[in-house]
């Protein structure tokens, strides 16, 4: 599993290169980004729609760099205990009695060992700034805009830094910066603070022609037919006014089920039977109602005969 490290690549094509090997199908302007934000050693931010491939890429990037990934998603109410460190209470409280019972009577000793590293729980902000013998880990904050306000202050003093403060013990700084992916969803905005210090880009949908690769990429054995149609199907719905409009994520469902039910082209029928895997609201799923379907369908087909 553990590959060896890698050199961070030299370019862009370099860069799109890495991600391809790990069938991460990366548009240029993400490449490019992604680049410079590893050569200038910065944090990279990345909002975008759902299941388009923000946390996939610290994924691609540790697998391939062979690096560690340390993984923090957030949600509200993520504190310092659950992201940076935490004192493992009960393992202290035994070694407190233990001590009592063999009549150690030197308190400050003892205050010192209960607040070693021994009993120090580390979190994953902690254990991104630890030196690793394969290279800086690559460090994924997934959906930042589920964390409270004060978390996203606290991540801008360890991202200018790159160091954490344990009262008890001590600083401690990272001698090999980790290699650092931000996610949000945008449910709420993320301060100017925090984006200064990274590169930001927006991932967006895939072109047709892009979604087309990551769909062959992923579903191996899918025929040509129904991964262009699957492809222009979706990329037609998007178009739509959908509450919740399909992912990659979705895309990629949809033409595994597929494939699975043995489909070689789409029919009216069989995107009705299947819709749920592609839309997940019911309102959504109505809309399509009545019609809407062999609609897009014969969109699609009349597309696709054109580009022949
Ligand atoms: N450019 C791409 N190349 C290859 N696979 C992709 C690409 N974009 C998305 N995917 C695939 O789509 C799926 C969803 O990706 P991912 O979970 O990273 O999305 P996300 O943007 O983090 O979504 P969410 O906001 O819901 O967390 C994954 O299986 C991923 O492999
Ligand atoms: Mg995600």
């Amino acid at each position: 599993m553990a590959q060896s490290t890698k050199q961070l690549p030299t370019s862009i094509d370099a860069t799109l290169s890495l991600l391809a090997g790990a069938d991460y199908l990366a548009d240029r302007s993400l490449a490019t980004v992604l680049f410079l934000a590893l050569r200038m050693g910065r944090p990279l931010f990345l909002e975008g729609e759902a299941g388009v491939g923000k946390t996939e890429i610290a994924k691609v990037l540790a697998t391939t760099l062979g690096r560690r990934l340390i993984r923090l998603q957030c949600y509200e109410g993520l504190d310092i205990a659950a992201a940076v460190y935490e004192w493992n209470y009960g393992a202290q409280m035994i070694a407190i009695r233990i001590a009592e019972a063999e009549g150690e009577g030197d308190r400050e000793r003892l205050t010192h060992d209960v607040f070693s590293e021994r009993f120090l729980i580390k979190r994953p902000l902690l254990q991104a700034l630890e030196p690793d013998a394969a290279g800086a880990p690559v460090l994924l904050i997934d959906e930042l805009d589920r964390s409270d306000e004060a978390f996203e202050a606290f991540l801008l003093e360890v991202l200018a830094d790159f160091q954490v403060t344990v009262p008890e013990l001590g600083t401690v700084k990272a001698t090999q910066p980790p290699i650092v992916v931000i996610t949000s969803n945008r449910t709420r905005e993320i301060h100017d603070a925090l984006k200064r210090r990274c590169l930001y880009h927006w991932v967006g949908y895939p072109s047709a022609e892009r979604e087309l690769q990551i769909v062959r990429a992923k579903v191996p054995g899918i025929g040509k037919t129904l991964s262009e149609q699957v492809v222009m199907f979706v990329q037609a719905l998007r178009k739509e006014d959908l509450f919740k409009a399909p992912g990659v994520a979705e895309t990629l469902d949809w033409a595994a089920a597929l494939s699975e039910l043995d489909v070689v082209a789409l029919d009216p029928a069989t995107v009705s039977d299947t819709l749920g895997v592609l839309l997940k609201y019911q309102d959504d799923i109505a809309r399509l109602e009545g019609g809407k379907v062999k609609e897009l369908l014969d969109e699609v087909r009349t597309e696709l005969r054109a580009a022949e």
